[in-house]
């Protein structure tokens, strides 16, 4: 999709982060908005911005778990800007932490907004655009999405899923001049992480109590984000590749290098042990400089 002025766009989780960089920017490109979230407050005062730039933008609720919220924007949208060309999929949530704390509504969670969403999300616009023959597919997956990384086997999951569908639309639509791209993020500074829920092993809570468990492991997700992108630097380069119609869109290209690594078996298990073994000595270090050994609670 190159030219975006005067088209239309809608998107999920816009009040914040990544979405709410995408909307100010694509506005800035000239395009007409419909910005949707749960956070109401927060995606208004993204409209007051978009305002002041000039194009259309309007707001709507919408918990991309619950199809019926789908059902209603869907039609608050056409009734609004009549076309849809830009679907942009961004909402998503992560729950972290240890894995056998994880009951199965945290996997459900983390499937209805990460994935779900987009199933969701084609129900109710993948007609429109089939109709008209154009219209373009963009879903937010991640870094995680492209090997078993040590972020939570919930979000890995999900976001796997979301690479693996983006990949069989990007084939299945191009006969009907649909495109699909999926952004892979790597590590961009947004709310994500201080708002991702953690589920800490009771041993650890029992000994030290659940406030200090979080703090602790927050501030080592904040060393973590501290020297990455901003989200708008992130998404002027995902604009760059949606512009040129590309099924992988990033804001680093190392984020693929995984990829390339799965044609060595052998060499790519390699890579995930080592990989886990360095994720596990951080954090062991890291709880460590507040007197906290993690091998005592397992
Ligand atoms: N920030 C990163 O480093 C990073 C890395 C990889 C992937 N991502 C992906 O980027 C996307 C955007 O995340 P972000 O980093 O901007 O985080 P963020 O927390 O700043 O923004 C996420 C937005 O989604 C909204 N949201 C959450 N649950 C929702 C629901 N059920 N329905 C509707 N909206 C909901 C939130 O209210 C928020 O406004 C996500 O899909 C995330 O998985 C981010």
């Amino acid at each position: 999709m190159k030219d975006l002025e005067e088209k239309n766009c809608f998107i999920t989780g816009a009040a914040s982060g990544i979405g709410r960089s995408f909307a100010i920017a694509l506005a800035n490109e000239g395009m007409n908005l419909f910005i949707s979230d749960i956070n109401m407050e927060d995606l208004e005062r993204v409209k007051e911005e978009i305002d002041k730039i000039g194009v259309k933008v309007y707001t709507g609720k919408c918990d991309v778990a619950k199809f019926s919220d789908w059902e209603k924007i869907s039609k608050d949208f056409f009734s609004e800007l009549k076309e849809l060309d830009l679907l942009i999929n961004n909402a998503g949530t992560a729950i972290g932490g240890d894995i056998l704390e994880l009951e199965l509504e945290d996997w459900k969670r983390v499937l209805d907004i990460n994935l779900w969403s987009i199933i969701h999300s084609l129900k109710v616009f993948l007609p429109h655009m089939y109709n008209k023959h154009s219209g373009h597919i963009v879903n937010v997956a991640s870094g995680a999405g492209v090997f078993g990384s040590a972020e939570p086997a919930s979000y890995i999951t999900s976001k796997f899923a979301v690479v693996g569908l983006s990949e069989a639309l990007f084939g299945q639509l191009y006969s009907q001049n649909i495109k699909v791209s999926v952004v892979i993020p790597s590590y961009v500074k947004t709310n994500i992480f201080s708002n991702a829920k953690i589920k800490y092993s009771k041993n650890l809570i029992d000994a030290y109590g659940e406030d200090k468990i979080e703090k602790i492991y927050h501030s080592l997700l904040d060393e973590l984000i501290r020297n990455a992108m901003s989200p708008d630097k992130a998404v002027k380069r995902y604009i760059r590749g949606i512009k040129k119609d590309q099924l992988y869109v990033y804001d680093v290209r190392s984020v693929l290098g995984p990829l390339s690594l799965k044609a060595n078996p052998q060499l790519f298990e390699k890579f995930l042990i080592n990989y886990h073994e360095n994720a596990i000595k951080t954090t062991k270090e890291h709880f460590l400089k507040f007197g906290i050994n993690i091998d005592d609670f397992k």
